[in-house]
């Protein structure tokens, strides 16, 4: 209970918003989402057109810099970020310390921190060249060191980065390339992978974007406000839901085990994972854009049987007034699990995938921050509730 006397303490007119649900933390030109409408945009354009039209570097310069790229500027922009793709040695001396069951995401978010200590020009944020220098070289290096972390859980040697192949293809090549050398992954699937990083490219003011600005607004260099970033995105609440989806797909086993499933839903037993939304009141863009992915993947590996129960379950829940009327439809995380299995990747890769997705949209957020002159150091307000001053007490008095 807040009590009157609290709110006087606060000094002046303050709202009380935990997890700032109605509170603007700034203005931004980035991300657009109308959650009622289930519309997405990134500077102005629609998720769905990005996701058929363009690649995860294009959105990325889109995203960066506000316009689409020219052809001259997006060969300059894959040049750049090419040509950073591999890591200093000492990282990957780093990385082998690890234990050998540590979590991808830790290895993810203290690497990531570590390269402020390798290039200590990144702190001149001033700088908009030395800005750029260093948003290049994280969206070089995260595959890069999302893939040693897959190798290093796998205890399979790290494989270096190959720049004659694009962003994507390489990432996949990193992760799986084994003894073959011929080895070359499927473009349907390189392709596939290409689309979830530009979904999950940005979505404004979510947990670990506002992790970033609010660690960003101290000034400090960007390898350690993204590492925050990763820190915010690692917590099951974030990034973790789609992991959550395949375990209860897993669980309900078959259609025929449906209804009894949502029976259980709906008397609070428990959560239909991948469907409800803070932002979305409606179908979530980025859900429908993945699940015609999936057909194209599953034409290639194969198709999961946990597919056809997703399908009916998402038909049923779709027609059944308890989820109708809460406005709960699937989003993001109900489908991409499903592909990133079919892709190869073990459940605890499922939010380092997301990482470096959201790379850009971190690094974008951050310099429009770093830029933004209305800008303060983000340092909200409290209600205070404890003890006002009383005496110490003594040990031997206690
Ligand atoms: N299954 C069943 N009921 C649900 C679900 C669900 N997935 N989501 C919400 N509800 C119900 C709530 O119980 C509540 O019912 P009530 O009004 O009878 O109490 C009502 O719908 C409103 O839900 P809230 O919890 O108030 O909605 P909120 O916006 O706070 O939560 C959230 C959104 C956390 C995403 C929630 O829908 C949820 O837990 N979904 C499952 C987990 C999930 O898929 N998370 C991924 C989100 S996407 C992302 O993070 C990238």
């Amino acid at each position: 209970t807040i009590r009157a006397a609290d709110l006087k303490k606060v000094g002046g007119l303050a709202t009380y918003d935990p997890g700032f649900v109605n509170t603007a933390s700034c203005r931004s030109a980035v991300t657009f989402i109308d959650g009622d409408e289930g519309i997405l945009e990134y500077r102005g354009y629609p998720i769905e057109q990005l996701a058929e039209h363009s690649t995860f570097l294009e959105v990325s310069y889109l995203l960066l810099n506000g316009e689409l790229p020219t052809s001259d500027q997006l060969g300059q922009w894959t040049h750049d970020v090419t040509h950073h793709t591999f890591l200093h040695e000492n990282i990957k001396g780093l990385m082998t310390g690890f234990r050998y069951d540590a979590h991808p995401m830790g290895m993810l978010m203290s690497s990531v921190s570590a390269l402020s200590t390798f290039y200590p020009d990144a702190s001149d944020i001033a700088d908009p060249a030395n800005r750029y220098l260093q948003t290049t070289r994280m969206i070089a290096k995260m595959p890069t060191i999302g893939a040693f972390a897959y190798r290093h859980s796998q205890g399979k040697p790290y494989v270096y980065p190959d720049n004659e192949l694009s962003y994507c293809a390489n990432f996949l090549s990193m992760l799986f390339k084994m003894s073959e050398p011929t080895y070359a992954a499927d473009e349907r699937l390189v392709k596939a992978l290409e689309v979830l990083f530009i979904l999950h490219a940005d979505h404004e003011q979510n947990c670990s974007t506002n992790a970033v600005r609010s660690v960003g607004s101290s000034q400090v260099d960007p390898y350690s406000a993204v590492a925050a970033g990763i820190g915010a995105l690692y917590g099951p609440l974030h990034g973790g839901a789609n992991e959550a989806v395949l375990k209860m797909l897993r669980r309900i086993g078959s259609t025929d085990n449906i209804p009894g499933f949502i029976a259980g839903v709906k008397e609070g037993k428990e959560k239909l994972m991948g469907f409800g939304h803070r932002v979305y009141k409606n179908y979530d863009p980025r859900a429908k854009i993945i699940k015609k992915a999936c057909d194209d993947v599953f034409e290639v590996t194969g198709i999961n049987p946990l597919l056809e129960i997703a399908l009916e379950l998402e038909k049923i829940a779709l027609e059944d007034e308890y989820f109708v009327s809460r406005k709960l439809y699937p989003n993001v995380d109900f489908y991409s699990g499903l592909i990133y299995e079919a892709l190869q990747f073990p459940p605890e890769m499922f939010t380092v995938l997301f990482a470096i997705g959201r790379t850009p949209g971190w690094l974008a957020q951050w310099q429009e921050l770093v830029v933004d002159k209305e800008q303060k150091i983000a340092r909200p307000k409290q209600i205070y509730t404890g003890h006002r001053t009383r005496d110490f007490v003594p040990m031997g008095q206690r």
